[in-house]
């Protein structure tokens, strides 16, 4: 498979047009012969750093809604967003069902109660036939590429603190990106994957951007409930912005920076200013041009264009 060095010592592998870690390859050949799907699965995809966060929040809150029932007492005992970070609520199932040498991922898949919430960061060329031929939701959230670079940039300064690699200085994650060496890159190849199967599949898989749930979150949450069979009431809608928001998730103990995640990763790591257009802070003009160019190229003719 073509090689391409990523980040000092981390190496990619380009296979079926997309550059995966190798560990990443291991799970998806795993996947591949042994995920059974189950026709009522909601499988979260997206790529690094798109809103993957929030959209684990808002769909557990929705969920949780629809499960107290109308004459709820329930209180804390329905919020699990309290007592866990979203990524340890919904398993990113390549990393955190599969992958993994200690524990074994068919008992984990098969004590989860219908209908499992799962995650992916594939793209949906290496997601299992089983899942693709079943009748199973897919909620893809997108997000401009010039914040998700930006916003992976924090993320990686964040690991590199704690780790013995060097600095990442941006403009070598600017190169690596447009270039589309980048893990689960090109990005824009991994948006319109998902962006054609659903232009075939509408009922089963929906799209969301990022810029629009934070510019009408309220619309945008009841179309995500609706498209998981689970509609919300007018209360709900608002139950569910509030428990999934940013400054509630950054506040609560469970993910302040002490609490780390299996994959070693501080849940902290997941919550910076969640603003839109912050690669105006980090862009030169130039870097603009040449990425907005880039991007103009492949989505020509696709029918899909992104917010900013
Ligand atoms: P920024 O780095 O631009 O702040 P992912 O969850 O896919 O890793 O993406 C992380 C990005 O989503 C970060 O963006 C982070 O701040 C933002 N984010 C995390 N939780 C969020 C929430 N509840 N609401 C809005 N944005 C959120």
């Amino acid at each position: 498979l073509p090689k391409q060095q990523f980040w000092e010592n981390n190496y990619l592998y380009k296979w079926k047009g997309f550059w995966l870690f190798p560990d990443m390859i291991k799970s998806v050949l795993d996947i591949q012969s042994h995920f059974k799907a189950r026709s009522d699965d909601i499988m979260l995809a997206s790529f690094p750093k798109t809103g993957t966060t929030w959209l684990k929040a808002l769909c557990v809150s929705i969920l949780e809604c629809q499960s107290k029932g109308d004459d709820d007492q329930g209180g804390d005992q329905t919020d699990e967003l309290s007592k866990k970070n979203p990524h340890s609520c919904v398993l990113t199932f390549e990393s955190e069902v599969y992958g993994k040498d200690d524990c074994n991922p068919e008992d984990i898949l098969s004590g989860m109660p219908s209908p499992r919430l799962l995650h992916t960061h594939l793209p949906y060329t290496h997601l299992p036939d089983s899942m693709k031929k079943s009748n199973c939701k897919i909620v893809y959230i997108t997000r401009n590429p010039k914040d998700t670079l930006v916003s992976f940039w924090h993320f990686a300064a964040k690991l590199s603190a704690g780790s013995n690699r060097g600095p990442y200085p941006f403009e070598k994650a600017y190169n690596e990106f447009c270039k589309g060496g980048y893990p689960l890159g090109p990005h824009t190849d991994h948006v319109l994957e998902y962006w054609y199967e659903k232009s075939k599949r509408p009922e089963n898989i929906l799209f969301l951007k990022y810029e629009e749930l934070k510019k009408d979150p309220k619309e945008q949450v009841k179309k995500l409930a609706s498209f998981i069979g689970r509609p919300l009431k007018e209360v709900e809608v608002e139950e569910v912005l509030w428990k999934s928001s940013l400054d509630r998730l950054k506040d609560l103990e469970v993910n302040k920076p002490g609490a780390v995640l299996t994959l070693n990763i501080p849940n902290s790591s997941f919550f910076r200013n969640g603003v839109v257009g912050d690669w105006k802070n980090h862009f030169t003009e130039e870097m603009k041009k040449n990425l907005d160019e880039i991007t103009r190229t492949k989505l020509e003719g696709s029918g899909f264009d992104f917010d900013v």
